[in-house]
């Protein structure tokens, strides 16, 4: 059953009157004169996590200097090259799990004096700590963007932390010399730095109050030195666990700059997940409608930090989101390999559409995880590389960075998931995002539907014939993905199916597909 509803972005989504509605037509208007400059979308929202599992770090980054896979200082080139193309603004790093199982001084130094570990959280692979804190940063530097460390809380000490933050920092002072004497002369900038990780859980199982009282006495040892200004971020609360957040900010609100939330569209943490490349059309919808859920969730978050923090100082940062799936059958267990499909990115698109609309309070979002684990930017075997659906989406969604925020309203009509298992999620056929940078509006339209097409009408004044130009990602079947055979299989081409007409653009959209519209204003 589907019906038609209009949704507003930009604020909360609002079901208006639902009227039966038999084609895909859809209206998505711009509210150009309640644009407000002030109000961008931070680049921060399509920031990346990376995280030492499986071949994230170890073959999705990093191969080292001696490999014969094409490298640049140990880095591989092809990844290096994607994601400089993506312009990632954010990465965090070491972990998820693996934070907190971390001591920093053992990846630093010469390698063949660095200790090994054993990584307990993911799958007991030996780590030989060849990647530390100077393959991360500088890997930063690289590709440009700001990294976001992850502390360790829950086997680390205070004083290992603020030791961290001043061999990262520090012009001078014993932990600079240690700096220097490892090759790196200037200190570099650390603006995000999380204490801890799922303390909830992996992180040490704290309760909330323990961990607000840990949170308290960490983040006062971790220092701003120099001109470095940290940005400290308490960890946060998973799903629907509102409590936390509540507890948190209570005890703990003043004395934080971000609190994180993770949302993974799962479907459950026990017995299997789901195949991420076998699925039925019921598979395929319920995951967006769970992917979407992520709005009421942080609508939820917002409104306990509201009674703490009212004029939104501290922001919610979804520092984990994305899709978990079995991992592929034949790789090891623990390193969360998956594939990528059309389905994937009709998440990310749908995911990014949400952040977009919330930025009063999420300030940052990092997509699980930038290689060769879960949702991920790209795959990684050998010497080959693939981009996956995902990766798309950010290309497609990266002129969004930065740019000032646009508030629409779509009138759509809107799917009832069948199955009271499914939960009430209702799923909204278009989607969108739209934002104003440099003389440019530009438009990301999203239609979820697997077989019929959506007729948009964009109603816009005075747009010149050849002003608008765009692209497309979109495939037969929901499930198609690019693997090592077929690296191109899914991929974003130019888009054309669009009429400037008197009464504004009208777009048509194929099923299943994400299109990304740039008109010279
Ligand atoms: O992203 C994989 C894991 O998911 C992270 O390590 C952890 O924080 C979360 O549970």
């Amino acid at each position: 059953m589907k019906l038609l509803t209009t949704l507003a972005a930009g604020a909360a989504v609002a079901a208006c009157s639902f009227t039966a509605y038999s084609a895909e037509k859809a209206t998505v208007k711009l509210n150009l004169d309640k644009v407000n400059p002030e109000v961008t979308i931070p680049a921060e929202i399509y920031g990346q996590f990376a995280e030492h599992l499986g071949t994230c770090i170890y073959g999705g980054l990093w191969v080292g200097e001696d490999s014969a896979i094409p490298n640049t200082n140990g880095y591989r080139n092809d990844v290096l090259q994607a994601l400089k193309d993506l312009k990632v603004p954010v990465m965090r790093w070491p972990g998820g799990c693996f934070a907190d199982e971390y001591h920093w001084v053992d990846g630093i130094g010469p390698k063949e004096n660095r200790p090994v570990m054993i990584n307990n959280n993911w799958g007991g692979t030996v780590e030989d700590n060849s990647f530390g804190t100077h393959e991360f940063f500088n890997l930063c530097e690289l590709i440009g963007c700001e990294p976001y460390l992850s502390g360790n809380v829950g086997s680390g000490t205070v004083e290992e932390l603020a030791k961290w933050v001043e061999y990262i920092t520090a012009e001078n002072g014993p932990m600079a010399e240690k700096r220097k004497a490892n090759g790196r002369e200037k200190p570099w900038k650390l603006k995000y730095l999380g204490v801890g990780n799922e303390s909830w859980g992996c992180g040490g199982n704290f309760t909330p109050e323990d961990y607000a009282s840990e949170y308290r006495r960490y983040q006062t040892y971790c220092r701003n030195i120099g001109d470095n200004k940290l940005y400290k971020i308490a960890s946060g609360a998973s799903d629907y666990d509102y409590a936390w957040t509540n507890t948190l900010m209570k005890k703990a609100g003043r004395m934080m700059n971000g609190l994180s939330l993770h949302y993974y569209t799962v479907k459950g943490w026990t017995g299997s997940k789901g195949s991420a490349l076998n699925f039925d059309n019921d598979d395929y919808y319920w995951t967006l409608a769970k992917c979407l859920e992520i709005e009421p969730v942080i609508m939820k978050h917002d409104s306990i930090m509201n009674v703490y923090d009212p004029k939104k100082k501290v922001a919610l940062l979804v520092d984990e989101w994305g899709t978990w799936w079995d991992e592929e059958p034949g790789t090891i267990p623990g390193h969360l390999y998956q594939q990528n499909t059309m389905r994937d990115a009709m998440v990310a698109a749908l995911s990014l559409d949400v952040f977009n609309r919330h930025t009063d309070r999420v300030k940052m979002a990092n997509i699980a995880q930038i290689a060769n684990v879960l949702q991920s930017m790209v795959l990684t075997k050998d010497d080959k590389m693939v981009l996956t659906p995902t990766y798309y989406v950010f290309k497609m969604y990266a002129p969004h960075q930065n740019a000032t925020f646009v508030p629409l309203e779509i009138e759509t009509t809107v799917r009832e998931l069948p199955g009271k298992q499914l939960g009430n999620r209702p799923l909204p056929t278009v989607s969108a995002t739209a934002s104003e940078k440099d003389g440019f509006l530009n438009i990301t339209l999203t239609n979820v539907d697997l077989k019929e097409k959506a007729e948009i009408t964009i109603p816009l004044e005075k747009i010149g014939k050849n002003a608008v130009t765009g692209e497309i990602l979109t495939s037969a079947k929901p499930n198609d993905h690019n693997d090592f055979d077929t690296p191109d299989k899914v991929k974003t081409v130019p888009f054309k199916d669009f009429k400037v007409t008197k009464e504004g653009l009208k777009v048509t959209l194929p099923p299943m597909s994400i299109a990304a519209l740039n008109v010279k204003i």
